[in-house]
């Protein structure tokens, strides 16, 4: 039985009766409110979430995440039910890439072959030959042909990463994410200046000049397994700061420390990702809805790209 400190033992109650009532499985990214996290039965990074949704037994699964990840769910389990707590839970990177501009652009270089971060829309991923994660985007494409150019998209912090780990050129889609891009330089010295032993971790959807000054970046499980390998005591983290939640249960005798945005502001956060609530979750468990419809042939061609991505990954 999962329980939520500091929530009504009432609310809780319920999704724990209803999710057992359906046989649903509740998976979350480490983005969502701690208490998200708390009651899911999965916490993990984009990754590890594809992995789950593919092996999954249950019949019904709710996605906590935002909604490239449940329509990715979806794709990878077309005959059940997919829910996700809040239907306007998007991505600004995903929303940053139309799948009509994205042909458009794909048209320009024929010859290349098509890699697209898991952060775009189904039908963005139907236009890819290859779906990657930012757990996985630098083992995949140094598998790639090396007399084969290739595009990369959406998310241009990501994909320059990428060139320098990988050695490879890359053309790219001019794509972020604005909550990533939201961290204030100024404000991460000023905390290096009051923790100066402490250890910057960083997640690769940053901007270049603050991966430069970290000395470990990774998707967020990785940023995860590193504090705890780490010798560091104190770590700063370029993330959105829902992670520090699994930091600090993993860790407690650690210190970790979110970087605030640009003038002082509360744009780590992303606003996506925090539309999920427990409420919002419980009325979603209980009638089933809001549900992730995808046409036939969207998923069809959509699921190719996926399923490569789940093979080539160690
Ligand atoms: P991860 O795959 O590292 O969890 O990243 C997801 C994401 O949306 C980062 O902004
Ligand atoms: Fe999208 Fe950025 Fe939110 Fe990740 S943090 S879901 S990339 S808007």
């Amino acid at each position: 039985m999962k329980t939520v400190q500091g929530k009504t033992p009432a609310l809780v109650k319920e999704i724990n009766l209803i999710r057992e009532e359906i046989n649903a499985v509740i998976l979350a990214h480490y983005y969502q409110d701690p208490e998200i996290q708390d009651i899911a039965d999965f916490v993990g990074d984009s990754l590890e979430l594809s992995r789950k949704a593919a092996t999954t037994t249950a019949e019904v699964i709710v996605f906590c995440g935002v909604h490239f990840m449940a329509e990715t769910a979806k794709i990878l389990n077309p005959h059940k039910t997919v829910l996700i707590p809040d239907m306007d839970a998007g991505c600004s990177l995903s929303d940053e890439c139309p799948a009509e501009d994205f042909a458009n652009f794909r048209s320009k270089h024929p010859d290349h072959f098509v890699v697209s971060y898991i952060n775009c829309s189904a039908a963005v991923k139907a236009q890819s030959d290859l779906i990657c994660t930012s757990s996985n985007a630098v083992d995949l494409i140094k598998q790639l042909p090396e007399d084969r150019p290739i595009i990369f998209a959406p998310d241009k912090n990501l994909g320059k990463w990428v060139e320098k780990q990988s050695g490879r050129s890359l053309t790219l889609w001019d794509g972020s994410c604005s909550v990533h891009e939201a961290f204030s330089e100024e404000a991460l010295i000023k905390l290096k200046i009051q923790y100066p032993n402490a250890e910057i971790i960083a997640h690769p959807e940053c901007q270049e000049n603050l991966l430069a000054m970290s000395t470990f970046i990774g998707s967020t499980s990785k940023l995860l397994s590193r504090t705890k390998e780490s010798k560091s005591r104190e770590f700063i983290v370029l993330t959105e700061p829902g992670i520090l939640h699994q930091m600090r249960l993993e860790q407690p005798n650690k210190i970790f420390l979110e970087v605030p945005g640009v003038d002082g502001c509360s744009c780590n956060e992303c606003p996506y990702m925090r539309l999920n609530t427990l409420e919002k979750l419980a009325r979603c468990l209980k009638l089933k809805e809001p549900e992730i419809i995808i046409e036939k042939n969207l998923i069809t061609q959509a699921l190719i790209p996926i399923e490569r991505m789940l093979e080539m990954s160690t």
